[in-house]
C-alpha cells in the first residue's frame, strides 16, 4: 500500500515541480541547472510527508502542492550545496553526476540559491488557505531550513569534520541538517489543514522522530548502501572524517537506535486512526530502506 501511495504522489509531486520551474528566464543556464537537480529523481519524501500529515489530521494533501513544491526546492537546494567542493566534494546524486559537476561551481551555488529564493515565491503563491496560517507555515519553514535548523546543522556537520564529538552535538546535529526539515513538513501539513493544537503537537513529535531515525539511516546507507541504489557515493563521510552515528555507536549501536527512534515516531501516533497509517508505513519503512 505505501508503495503505491508513495509512487501516486511522486507523480503529482514531480509534475508540480515541472511546472513551478518550467519558465525559462534570462539566462536560461541558470533555469537549467535549476531544473537539472531539482527534476532527477528523488524520493520527494518531504513533500509526501506533508501530504501524508495534511490527510492525518482529514485534509486533502495535494491541496497544498506549492508548500510541498517549495520544501523540495529547499531540500534539493541543500543537497547541491552539500555536495560542493568546499562541503562534501561527491560527485554523484541522485544516479546523476552532481550539479557543480556538470554546470561548475560558481553556478551549482547559484543554482542553489536559485531554488532557495523561488521556493519562497510559490510557498506564498499557495491558494485556498488563509493568510495568516500560511505565513506562519512559511515563517516555520524560514527558520527550519536557516541558520537555527537546516544551515546551522550544516555548519555543525562541517565544524566537526576530523573532530571527536560528545553524543549531544551528534544529535544536535542530525536534528538540524536532517530533522528541521523533516518536522517542517509535518507540521506545515497538519498547519494547513487545520489540525488541532494536540494533533500538531503529535505530528511535531513524529516529525522530529523520523527525521533522527532517517538521518542515523542515511549514515548506515553511508556504509552499507550500493551507490547503484542510493545514487550518490558510498564511503563519503568516512572519506570526509564526518562525525556519524555509525562513527559513535557502530553500525549495530546505529540500527538499534534507529529502531528506537521509529518506535517513538509511531508512539507519537497513538492517538490517532487509520488516517495516519500512511505516516506509520512511512516510519517503518526506514528500517528497511536501501536507498
Ligand atoms: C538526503 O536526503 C540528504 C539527507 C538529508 C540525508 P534524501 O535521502 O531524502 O534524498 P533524495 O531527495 O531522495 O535524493
Ligand atoms: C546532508 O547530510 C544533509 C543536508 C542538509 C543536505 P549528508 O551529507 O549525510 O547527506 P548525503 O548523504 O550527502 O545525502
Ligand atoms: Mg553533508
Ligand atoms: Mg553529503
Ligand atoms: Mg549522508
Amino acid at each position: 500500500m505505501l508503495k503505491e501511495y508513495c509512487a501516486d504522489r511522486v507523480v503529482i509531486v514531480d509534475q508540480a515541480l515541472k511546472d513551478a520551474v518550467a519558465e525559462n528566464g534570462f539566462p536560461p543556464v541558470i533555469y537549467e541547472a535549476m531544473r537539472y537537480s531539482l527534476l532527477s529523481g528523488g524520493k520527494r519524501l518531504r513533500p509526501i510527508l506533508l501530504m501524508a500529515a495534511a490527510e492525518a489530521v482529514g485534509g486533502k494533501g495535494d491541496n497544498y502542492l506549492d508548500v510541498a513544491c517549495g520544501l523540495e526546492m529547499i531540500h534539493t537546494y541543500s543537497l547541491i550545496h552539500d555536495d560542493l567542493p568546499a562541503m562534501d566534494n561527491d560527485d554523484y546524486r541522485r544516479g546523476r553526476l552532481t550539479n557543480h559537476k556538470v554546470y561548475g561551481e560558481g553556478m551549482a551555488v547559484l543554482a542553489g540559491d536559485g531554488l532557495l529564493t523561488a521556493a519562497f515565491e510559490i510557498m506564498l503563491g499557495q491558494p485556498g488557505v488563509e493568510p495568516a496560517v500560511l505565513l506562519k507555515v512559511v515563517r516555520e519553514i524560514a527558520q527550519a531550513a536557516g541558520p537555527g535548523g537546516m544551515v546551522g546543522g550544516q555548519a555543525l556537520d562541517l565544524a566537526s569534520e576530523g573532530r571527536e564529538v560528545d553524543a549531544d552535538i551528534l544529535r544536535r546535529m542530525h536534528e538540524g541538517k536532517t530533522g528541521a526539515l523533516f518536522k517542517a513538513a509535518l507540521r506545515a501539513g497538519a498547519l494547513l489543514a487545520g489540525g488541532s493544537e494536540a494533533q500538531v503537537n503529535n505530528l511535531t513529535e513524529y516529525g522530529e522522530y523520523f527525521g533522527l531515525a532517517f538521518q542515523i539511516t542515511d549514515d548506515i546507507l553511508d556504509i552499507t548502501g550500493s551507490q547503484e541504489v542510493i545514487g550518490k557515493p558510498v564511503g563519503s563521510d568516512v572519506k570526509n572524517q564526518k562525525a556519524t552515528y555509525v562513527t559513535m555507536y557502530g553500525l549495530e549501536g546505529a540500527n538499534v537506535m534507529a529502531r528506537e527512534a521509529v518506535d517513538r515516531a509511531l508512539t507519537a501516533l497513538k492517538d490517532f486512526g487509520p488516517e495516519a497509517d500512511v505516516l506509520r508505513e512511512l516510519a517503518m519503512y526506514l528500517l528497511t530502506r536501501n536507498s
